[in-house]
């Protein structure tokens, strides 16, 4: 696929998610009027939006046409930001800005940037329990949900971010334990994307499986690209501040392998997952072109 015509998919299918936000989106009314105006505002601060994007393809690959996919994209990337806005507290990594803008905290204070990520993360099941309403699978709904709530807890993302915290300033760093981390706070909510929309088409045991595969390669290798344009990126291009790995003492893949070896690192791990997309049947173009690019992600 040229690129070209890469990047109008790509702006077509960011469109459709924001679209798909603005529709399950809370109202800002009532006397929480404040949580909710931060909950929406961290959302619809931009980011690139890959979760529901990966979501919606694999939904789409399966044979998948029906909008019970929509809640779940939408769930996921509430889950995503809420993740991001806890991320970035004084208590976390400590940061000033996020998709360009104030960190939800630094716009409307600790209290609330606790309580807008409490409500994205509890808000995203009460928009995925929409899905139960709108399929003849409520079965393929409940399994997905439950792929949903496994891979952002404590045995997926916010395990991995445990580990993260507890392991700034240690010596102890292990190439294995960098893997779990990054397997843990990044490629798992990933795989949920994938899988939920194999999940919500119908596809095989075999092909979820391998469509977590997949998105376990690609979510270690854009962890490794996070940590490399942390040192190599600026302000303006990622809309997050630069040097916070080292500002919070962090042992990443880069300060314990080097730089070449990461940029080699993220290129084999995105092969072996274009390998694994390539065998399975049906059209898996625009996510091998998708890989590709974010091999190439400068943001
Ligand atoms: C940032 O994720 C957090 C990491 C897992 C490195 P993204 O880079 O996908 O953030 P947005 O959604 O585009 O802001
Ligand atoms: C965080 O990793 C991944 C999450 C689960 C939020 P980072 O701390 O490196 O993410 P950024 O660089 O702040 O986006
Ligand atoms: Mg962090
Ligand atoms: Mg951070
Ligand atoms: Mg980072």
């Amino acid at each position: 696929m040229d690129t070209e015509k890469m990047g109008q998919m790509m702006k077509e299918r960011r469109e459709e998610v924001g679209r798909i936000l603005k529709n399950y989106l809370p109202p800002i009314d009532g006397l929480q009027k404040t949580v909710l105006e931060a909950m929406v505002y961290s959302v619809l601060a931009g980011g690139k939006r890959l979760r529901p994007l990966m979501m919606l393809e694999s939904y789409r690959l399966f044979g998948g046409s029906e909008k019970v996919i929509e809640p779940f994209a939408a769930a996921i990337e509430m889950i995503h930001t809420y993740s991001l806005v806890h991320d970035d507290l004084p208590a976390m990594d400590n940061d000033k800005y996020r998709r360009g803008k104030l960190t939800t905290h630094a716009k409307y204070g600790e209290a609330m940037g606790i309580l807008a990520g409490d409500g994205l993360l509890t808000y995203a099941f009460e928009t995925a329990c929409a899905a139960f309403s709108m399929t003849d699978e409520p079965a393929r709904v409940g399994s997905a949900m439950q792929v949903l709530a496994q891979k952002a807890g404590i045995y997926g993302m916010l395990g991995g971010q445990v580990i993260d915290v507890e392991s700034e300033g240690t010596k102890d760093m292990t190439l294995e334990k960098i893997t779990q981390i990054h397997t843990l706070k990044t490629a798992a909510l990933m795989e949920s994307s994938l899988m939920i929309g194999a999940i919500l088409a119908g596809a095989t045991r075999y092909q979820i499986d391998q469509m977590e595969q997949v998105a376990r390669n690609v979510g270690i290798a854009f962890q490794i690209q996070d940590d490399i344009l942390d040192i190599t990126s600026t302000q303006e291009i990622l809309g997050k501040p630069i040097g916070s790995d080292e500002r919070n003492a962090k042992t990443t893949y880069v300060t314990l392998k080097g730089m070449e070896a990461s940029v080699s690192e993220v290129k084999r791990l995105s092969r072996e997952a274009i390998e694994i997309l390539r065998q399975i049947p049906g059209d898996t173009l625009f996510l091998e072109e998708l890989v590709r690019m974010l091999t190439m992600r400068n943001n």
